[in-house]
């Protein structure tokens, strides 16, 4: 007999009780428990596979790691893919690829599949759309003839079945949250499906050695959307994301057990297609001229791009002054700003400030922290910053310039793009700098020394009263 027993499965977290909550124990999250039927025979199917299948896994030897394990990476067919990667996909691992829904997921992951076909036997599983829906984007995207071997399908046994069969070197799964396993009574994109269904697909792309590249939807929160276990189960996380408004999108890797974190990069959608930006401080620098524009090179990973920061200081009108920032965690803002009023004398604290990333692009290093006091200063008072010069170093809370990491890749980006000007703080072994690049570099120490010379007047310590 089938005994029905009710469990609550946070869908954030995967904590599971035998009792609803409207809030999570285990993550917090509000109204995320969902109730959940699990039947006694689904207990017993499930440990009956696990057995079936631990008995046919081929026992694994011991081996030396000095034994030679010559493996070649698998090239995307985008080398900014591949760059995020680190290099292209490793034989057997599995990555996740997460984004908003309507992001370019899909048209990425196509259009890669299909390059990837020309040498390698590839399986993309549709799970979400209709194989005649990737046919028509297939056409939308100019893409020429290719032996990519196209499953629209939803049930994972099928899928594994289909797996078994072909036993391709690279497999995508277009979405996980769309996959169903019939022996779970809950609905697909729960946090039960989601986990089987990436477990058991782990399973088989181990045993076959077969690259698995999954893709995964993010909550409106901006999280994958399951369970965490999904990310720790996974090899590489890359997220893609973009501005709503504009036509570039970013793909960034969040884990990577084959190459660094951080790596950044960049596309551009179009009507016919996902096109790799290959230069993309175009993207994000313009050589505008005003007040409150400086120009930082930023380090994304190992790549070093070119953007403007934009401030705007107006006297505020409320009794707490209003600080908006986009692309920049607000509390450096407001550090740096109780720096610039400690340290330069300026009534900041009576001025809404409001700072912004042009183009959508997110920079969290401190390295920027000199491009944003001086866009800052430089709205306040009213004077554009010098031509053709950027600004790196980090402020300390003592008003001091710190040294940054990668000086000297920044500094060959501003050269390659004509800037013939840096600042930069004291103690980077500007020698080497200086004899290397054809770029004047002025060392400074403290935020107020730079700041005088940069915009070549005075600060006394006397306007607030
Ligand atoms: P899609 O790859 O379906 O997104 P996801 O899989 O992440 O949900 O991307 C769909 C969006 O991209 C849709 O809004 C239309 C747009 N698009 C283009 O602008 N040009 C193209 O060539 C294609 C194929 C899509
Ligand atoms: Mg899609």
């Amino acid at each position: 007999m089938n005994r029905s027993v009710s469990i609550f499965v946070c869908q954030s977290c995967g904590a599971e009780t035998r009792q609803f909550f409207g809030r999570c124990a285990n993550c917090g999250e509000w109204n995320s428990i969902v109730e959940e039927i699990s039947t006694k025979s689904e207990t017993k199917l499930r440990k009956k596979r696990t057995i079936n299948e631990n008995l046919s896994l081929h026992r694994s030897e011991p081996i030396s790691l000095e034994e030679e394990q010559s493996f070649e990476r698998i090239k995307t067919g985008y080398s900014e893919f591949d760059r995020v990667l680190g290099g292209g996909i490793v034989p057997g691992s599995l990555v996740l690829v997460g984004g908003d829904p309507g992001i370019g997921k899909s048209t990425l992951l196509l259009k890669s599949a299909t390059s990837m076909a020309v040498d390698n036997s590839v399986l993309y599983v549709t799970a979400e759309e209709s194989s005649h829906q990737v046919r028509l984007r297939w056409k939308r995207i100019n893409e020429t003839a290719s032996n990519l071997n196209l499953f629209a399908e939803t049930d994972l046994d099928e899928i594994i079945g289909e797996l078994n069969a072909l036993n391709p070197q690279i497999a995508i799964i277009d979405s996980i949250q769309a996959l169903n396993n019939e022996n779970l009574s809950s609905s697909p994109g729960s946090v039960a499906q989601v986990r089987d269904c990436s477990a058991a697909l782990q399973r088989i792309a181990k045993q076959k050695n077969i690259a698995l590249v999954i893709v995964g939807h993010v909550t409106k929160e901006g999280v994958l959307a399951g369970p965490k276990v999904l990310e720790h189960l996974v090899d590489a996380v890359l997220t893609f994301e973009g501005d709503r408004f504009g036509s570039h999108r970013l793909l960034r890797a969040v884990k990577n057990r084959y190459g660094a974190t951080n790596e950044l990069g960049v596309f551009e959608m179009q009507g016919e297609g996902l096109l790799e930006v290959q230069n993309p401080s175009e993207l994000f620098f313009s050589n505008e001229s005003a007040s409150g524009i400086a120009t930082i090179v930023a380090c994304e990973g190992s790549r070093p791009i070119a953007v403007d920061l934009q401030a705007l200081t107006n006297p505020t009108t409320y009794p707490s002054p209003r600080r908006t920032t986009t692309g920049v965690e607000s509390n450096r803002l407001h550090q740096i700003l109780a720096v610039l009023e400690k340290h330069l004398g300026l009534a900041l604290s009576r001025h809404d400030c409001y700072l912004a990333v042009a183009g959508g692009l997110t920079v969290d290093e401190p390295a920027a922290d000199l491009g944003i006091a001086s866009a800052i200063i430089s709205s306040y008072k009213n004077i554009e910053l010098p031509k053709r010069t950027i600004f790196i170093g980090e402020i300390g809370l003592g008003g001091q310039l710190r040294p940054v990491k990668q000086v000297s890749q920044r500094i060959q980006e501003a050269i390659r793009l004509g800037f013939k000007k840096a600042f930069i703080p004291k103690g980077i072994n500007s020698n080497d700098l200086t004899e290397n690049f054809d770029m004047e570099l002025i060392e400074v120490s403290s935020v107020k020394e730079a700041l005088t010379t940069i915009l070549s007047i005075e600060f006394e310590a006397t306007e607030i009263i």
